[in-house]
């Protein structure tokens, strides 16, 4: 048995509906890779269902999964905003939420992430940043005065394959953007956060005040 058996064999098994949308996933698109699977999808159901958010902003849907993940902990009555620029997407993410169950749950937002954060007049207890990453520093501040005291804002992808600590760090967009995030993060006293070594790394903010 492999170590990825082991624990999979000793972790609560992944539900129905997110069996079915990761296997969807691999039909139906060429970017499986970007869904985020069932590791980091358990700790985002468990993040969330610690701190029982009664809104939650996700920024980068792809097929849902994460939706899912996330929606588990929403207190009664709470919503989630799914945000997501491709809407070719649209079909497989409404089944997946319907077969997860959360489909009443969930407000979806086809665009461009920076344009729509603005135009979303509600405050978030939970924030999932995983789109652009060129634009990491720009959703943080867009997000920034609407997350409330003791929030959670989570980044995806902060690690970006170890270049964001190569000598010298490559000079592509997305490296650049997600540096400039985690120095952000690291710099500003009105957080505390740690970089959890998931993956591809998961910045794990908390809002002081
Ligand atoms: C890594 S995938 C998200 C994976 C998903 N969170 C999960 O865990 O399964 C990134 C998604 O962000 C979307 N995206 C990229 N740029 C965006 C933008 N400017 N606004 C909104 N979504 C964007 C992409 O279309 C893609 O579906």
């Amino acid at each position: 048995m492999t170590e990825k058996e082991y624990l999979h064999s000793h972790s609560t098994p992944m539900s129905d509906a997110l069996q079915w949308l990761e296997r969807e996933t691999h039909i139906r698109t060429n970017h499986a890779r970007m869904l985020s699977g069932r590791e980091q999808g358990s700790l985002l159901s468990l993040i969330s269902e610690l701190a029982r958010p009664s809104s939650i902003l996700e920024l980068g849907v792809f097929t849902g999964y994460s939706t899912i993940c996330l929606a588990k902990g929403l207190a009664e009555g709470g919503t989630i905003h799914a945000v997501e620029i491709n809407d070719e997407l649209e079909d497989l993410i409404r089944e997946g939420y319907c077969r997860a169950g959360i489909e009443d749950r969930v407000q979806l937002h086809f665009g461009d992430a920076k344009q729509i954060i603005p135009q979303l007049n509600c405050s978030f207890d939970l924030v999932y940043i995983d789109a652009n990453k060129r634009e990491y520093p720009d959703y943080y501040r867009l997000v920034f005065d609407k997350v409330t005291p003791g929030g959670l804002i989570l980044a995806d992808n902060v690690l970006w394959d170890g270049k964001v600590l190569q000598e010298p760090m490559p000079e592509d967009a997305q490296t650049r953007g997600i540096a400039a995030f985690n120095d952000m993060v690291a710099a500003d006293e009105r957080v505390e956060n740690f970089i959890l070594p998931l993956r591809d790394g998961l910045n794990i903010i908390r809002k002081l005040s």
